[in-house]
């Protein structure tokens, strides 16, 4: 029992102690550069490109809150969530120097795991730059913070979100039925995940199919 009890506060420690490793790993990899995009911290300078993007309600469709209708309400949000704490990230278009989205990622330091979630300009959409950017976050996940799964979900009907985590090398591990209530509205959720192991054979694998085709080997887009 009194072994139990030294032991959990142990663990506790180790808890905390894995927690600011995390913390400041981020903090260490608050820019990542991609071919076409810069992920960076978010400054109140973005509050007008991201309200670009949270007032429409085509891109809040199947996220949790209702289109912002006033700058002041994204301001609140860049400041008191955005720029709260490190692993969010503003993705910027490199050749437009413009923040068109937003990408972070949330780490359970219990289980050695994390998720993400992720927005974009709807004018951007379709382009490859969230698989992109998700790419640039699950290969810091793993590279860097060393963890051993990530994971996320979609709504039924945002297809396209689900297509994004396919084109990262994430695997569909089932569907919830009506599993949250977003608005009212009793929501199904795909479940979507990748572990370290998988990520490094899906890479190399990504890899050998780019240089055949190169080389030649086999035709596809
Ligand atoms: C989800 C989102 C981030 C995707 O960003 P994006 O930059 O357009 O994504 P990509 O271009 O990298 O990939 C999109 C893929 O989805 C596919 N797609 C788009 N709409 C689709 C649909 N209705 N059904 C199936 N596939 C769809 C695209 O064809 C593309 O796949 P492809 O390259 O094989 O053709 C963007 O649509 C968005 O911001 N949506 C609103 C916010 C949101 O829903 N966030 C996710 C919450 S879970």
């Amino acid at each position: 029992m009194g072994y139990d009890i030294i032991r959990s506060e142990r663990e506790l420690r180790k808890d905390v102690s894995d927690m600011e490793n995390y913390t400041e790993i981020l903090r260490e990899n608050s820019t990542l550069e991609t071919e076409r995009l810069i992920l960076r911290p978010f400054s109140m300078d973005d509050a007008q490109d991201v309200f670009l993007i949270a007032r429409d309600s085509i891109v809040t469709k199947y996220l949790t809150w209702h289109p912002h209708t006033d700058i002041s309400q994204t301001e609140k949000v860049v400041k008191e969530i955005y720029m709260s704490r490190p692993g969010f990230y503003a993705i910027e278009l490199k050749s437009e120097g413009k923040c068109i989205g937003c990408i972070d990622i949330r780490v359970c330091e219990e289980h050695d795991k994390a998720s993400f979630g992720y927005m974009l300009n709807r004018n951007y959409w379709n382009k490859g730059y969230m698989t992109e950017a998700l790419q640039a976050i699950i290969d810091l996940a793993f590279s860097k913070l060393r963890l051993n799964r990530i994971e996320s979900t979609h709504l039924v009907g945002n297809e396209g979100s689900g297509r994004v985590m396919q084109k990262c090398g994430m695997k569909y591990e089932g569907k919830g039925l009506q599993e949250v209530k977003i608005k009212g509205i009793y929501h199904d959720v795909v479940h979507y995940a990748i572990l370290r192991q998988n990520w490094y054979e899906w890479n190399s694998n990504q890899r050998q199919t780019k240089t055949a085709r190169i080389r030649g080997d086999i035709s596809g887009s």
